[in-house]
């Protein structure tokens, strides 16, 4: 079965594509020029779905399936933040860097060294007659300090419940375990199976 992604987010293709092994998936800029989605749900949910729906109907083929994740990290002590914003919390154009050493500058200021926090991944499968969304969540601790290099995004700053150390230095079948990515695409799974 082809699943078209919506998104060419290097990180997350690599991690869909080593979850999904039994389909054919194909990051959506391998079909079609990369155009500008915009993301302006109140949710990862609504989010996941405006980016299904946008590359699903760009692509104009009946035949296809299109799966979208909008994920992102929510810290306690930020109330939240910067959750569905994860993406530009540095700014417009704002590298995953940027946003990684904002993040642990803001906990900073708070006077704390750590805090809380956990990843939320929203799947939405968008079908000729169909809209489906699943969740799957992450918990763990953000930390003021980025430690290894494994990993995306803000990885190097979260050890996840049950660890001593941070995405960034656990083995990737670790986080292929856990993650909050995983979780859902599990669930995802079993609607694909059922199309
Ligand atoms: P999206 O592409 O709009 O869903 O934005 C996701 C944002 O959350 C990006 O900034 C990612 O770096 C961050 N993010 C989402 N999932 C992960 C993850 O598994 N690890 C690290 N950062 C993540």
């Amino acid at each position: 079965m082809k699943l078209v992604l919506a998104t060419s987010n290097k990180g997350k293709v690599r991690e869909i594509k080593a979850l999904c092994q039994e389909y054919e998936v194909i990051p959506y800029t391998e079909l079609i020029e990369e155009f500008e989605i915009i993301e302006d749900g109140d949710t990862f949910k609504d989010n996941a779905l405006i980016k299904a729906k946008a590359v699903y109907e760009a692509l104009d083929d009946e035949d296809l399936i299109v799966m979208a994740d909008d994920s992102g990290i929510s810290v306690d002590i930020l109330d939240g933040a910067p959750g569905i914003y994860s993406a530009r919390y540095g700014g417009a154009g704002a590298s995953d860097k940027d946003n990684l050493y904002k993040l642990m500058q803001d906990i900073k200021e708070k006077g704390v060294e750590n805090s809380p926090a956990h990843y939320t991944a929203a799947i939405a499968i968008v079908t000729k007659d169909r809209e489906k969304t699943v969740h799957g969540w992450m918990y763990g601790t953000a930390l003021t300090q980025a430690k290894g290099e494994g990993g995306f995004g803000y990885d190097p700053m979260f050890i996840p419940l049950g660890y001593d150390k941070t995405l960034g230095e656990l083995d990737e079948s670790i986080k292929k375990e856990l993650s909050h990515r995983s979780k859902a695409l599990n669930l995802a799974g079993k609607i694909l199976r059922s199309l």
